[in-house]
């Protein structure tokens, strides 16, 4: 039944686990997706049932029409059986059509179930946890994964029920006509049986094969696509050309191996359904020159006919195990998915943080991404409300880890950080960070217009003020070139836009949802000095009244920062305005003498 199909629908053994070890409670737990649909579910194997006994009513219909009527001459009981050949092809119509949208509905339903609760919990992740699982495996989880678990409801229970059901009501038949020829025919169910199994460890092999070097492929090529402006600005098309032949040519022997087994498959299987008719043909000359006065043409013709239908429901029988152990490798990786907890918690007494003034301490910070590797360590700092702190150091020496813990992306190990005398861990989370405007290193623009963009922080803003507050950052004026303006669309991750208009829409964005307190990653990328003048301005507005935290690159946004702090190694080191800082000669000078006073020099000529 469902399971017929090309190779691509065969799901054989993706993944090599036992059904006997499964914990039963992983079955409980896929069964609470079933539950509130259990009433359809039970009226669609009901409707199984009634298809799968009336497509069985044909050849029973046809064995009485030649015994009963033809033989004996009597046409007008044919009439009966025309109509009644008529009335079961219809019920079976209707059931069949019942049958499969309901119980494609629940699939669909559960699939829509399980997503839904997924990309909840997804969201509500943490860093941590995106730092520990790679974006195509998240994906895998909710769509292949989920897939794999409603081929169980849609086709593994349609299978259990309808083949069943075939398969007993087949064989009652059979006997109950003819118990010799019936038994008879029953010898190819061994035969059946091994070449079966022969295939299905051959597939299993193949279609492994072929689903590992398809992964390759499309990993390859994705990795091709996002890299290719560094593949051609080395001249390396060549040379991946070739790494991805090869990777295609693989990709044909795997896919041509698996199709011709497959392709053996079926004909293997007439062949054994052949053998039956044979093996019936042949026990029916042997009755009837015995004597046996019980062999009628009708008997025979229904039992060909029978035999046609007889092998389809065991072939998919014997395929129901994979289908279901694929489903539980599956549901093992949707619930681990769905049991991560996320690391940073609202507290159960956790209260909403009033607007913000802005003033933010450290207390003593302890902190690692790892528990064993610390990153962060004594950190005490502190800024007044509205005062701009400036975070400078060496790469890697933990800046960005400071903002990640300010904004509560993660918990620190050891101390507190307090907004306004509350502890930001006793707060929920969303009064917190809803308070606060992001700018990332590495700006990230949606797909939807550069308006939708603007809007993204409060999406209630209305048209006139995602319209100020791209002027106020000067981004007005490059927005009004664009074709459509503020609807033009802005594809993913705005790669047709340059870097400081990405900047520019970020501080927009950042503006327009007016936070309490600014966190800004700047950008290290150089930019044309026309931008800069613009980004340089846009910044005054931005940090114009709120608490900042500013990761800076640029000596002018250092230098008007109400408070530097030199971060080396998970410490702060130094600390004071950029004039204190000089005056001391300590890290800081250093920094500046080496690397921006020659940047200022070169400026000015
Ligand atoms: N997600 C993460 N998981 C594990 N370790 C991390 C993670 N992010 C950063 N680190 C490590 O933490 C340390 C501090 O990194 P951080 O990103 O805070 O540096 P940074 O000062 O912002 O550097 P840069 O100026 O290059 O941005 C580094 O040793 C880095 O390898
Ligand atoms: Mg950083």
């Amino acid at each position: 039944m469902g399971m017929r199909g090309g190779p691509g629908q065969f799901r054989l053994d993706q993944y090599d686990v036992q059904l006997t070890k499964v914990d039963p409670k992983l079955y409980r737990r896929l069964f609470a997706f079933v539950r509130p649909y259990i009433g359809r579910l039970v009226s669609g194997i009901l409707l199984m049932a009634v298809t799968a006994i009336s497509g069985l009513v044909g050849p029973y219909l046809v064995q009485m029409a030649i015994d009963g009527f033809i033989k004996t001459k009597q046409p007008e009981g044919l009439n009966w059986i025309a109509l009644a050949f008529l009335a079961t092809a219809f019920l079976n119509w209707w059931t069949s059509y019942g049958q499969t949208y309901i119980v494609s509905w629940v699939g669909q339903t559960i699939v829509y179930d399980m997503r839904d609760r997924m990309f909840r919990h997804l969201q509500k992740q943490n860093f941590r946890f995106f730092d520990s699982m790679a974006t195509g495996r998240i994906m895998s989880r909710l769509t292949s994964d989920v897939d794999a678990i409603n081929q169980v409801v849609s086709s593994g229970l349609v299978t259990i029920f309808a083949d069943s059901m075939v398969l007993v009501t087949i064989m009652v038949t059979m006997l109950q006509m003819n118990w010799r020829l019936a038994l008879v025919s029953f010898l190819t169910i061994p035969v059946l049986m091994l070449v079966m199994k022969w295939f299905t460890n051959r597939m299993r092999k193949a279609f492994m094969q072929q689903r590992r070097k398809s992964a390759d492929l499309v990993a390859t090529l994705a990795e091709s696509i996002d890299g290719v402006r560094v593949t051609q600005s080395f001249t390396r098309e060549e040379k991946n050309q070739g790494q991805f032949n090869e990777i295609n040519e693989q990709n044909r022997q795997a896919s041509m191996e698996a199709v011709s087994v497959w392709a053996m498959f079926f004909p293997s299987i007439e062949v054994v359904s052949s053998m039956g008719i044979t093996l019936v043909l042949w026990y029916s000359g042997v009755l009837i020159r015995g004597g046996a006065p019980d062999v009628t043409v009708g008997q025979v013709t229904a039992f060909i006919l029978y035999l046609n239908r007889f092998f389809m429901p065991i072939r998919d029988l014997s395929q129901v195990y994979n289908v279901f152990q694929a489903a539980i490798v599956s549901a093992e990786r949707v619930f681990e998915v769905l049991d991560r907890v996320p690391e940073v918690q609202d507290a159960p007494d956790a209260y909403e943080m009033p607007r913000a003034a802005g003033a933010v301490t450290f207390e003593n910070v302890a902190f690692g991404y790892n528990p064993d590797k610390i990153v962060l360590q004594g950190i005490n700092l502190t800024a007044r409300p509205g005062e701009t702190i400036a975070l400078v150091g060496p790469t890697g020496a933990g800046k960005s880890s400071v903002i990640n813990l300010l904004a509560r992306f993660y918990d620190p190990q050891g101390g507190r950080v307090l907004v306004d005398g509350h502890d930001i861990r006793k707060v929920t989370q969303y009064s917190w960070r809803s308070q606060l405007g992001v700018v990332l290193q590495d700006t990230f623009l949606f797909s939807g217009t550069v308006r939708d963009n603007i809007r993204y922080g409060r999406p209630a803003a209305t048209d006139a003020e995602v319209e100020a507050a791209a002027k106020a950052v000067g981004a007005d004026e490059f927005i009004a070139r664009m074709p459509q303006g503020y609807d033009t669309p802005v594809n993913e991750r705005g790669s047709k836009l340059s870097v400081g208009q990405r900047q520019l829409i970020a501080f927009a964005r950042a503006l327009c949802a007016d936070p309490a307190l600014l966190i800004l990653d700047e950008a290290t990328s150089n930019i044309d000095t026309y931008t800069e003048a613009l980004i340089q301005n846009a910044l005054k507005t931005l940090l114009k009244g709120r608490t900042s935290f500013v990761i800076a690159h640029r000596l002018s946004t250092i230098r008007s920062a109400d408070r530097i702090f030199f971060i080396d190694d998970g410490q702060v080191v130094e600390e004071g305005t950029h004039e204190e800082l000089l005056a001391k000669g300590g890290r800081y000078a250093d920094l500046y003498l080496g690397q921006f006073r020659a940047l200022e020099e070169a400026a000015a000529g």
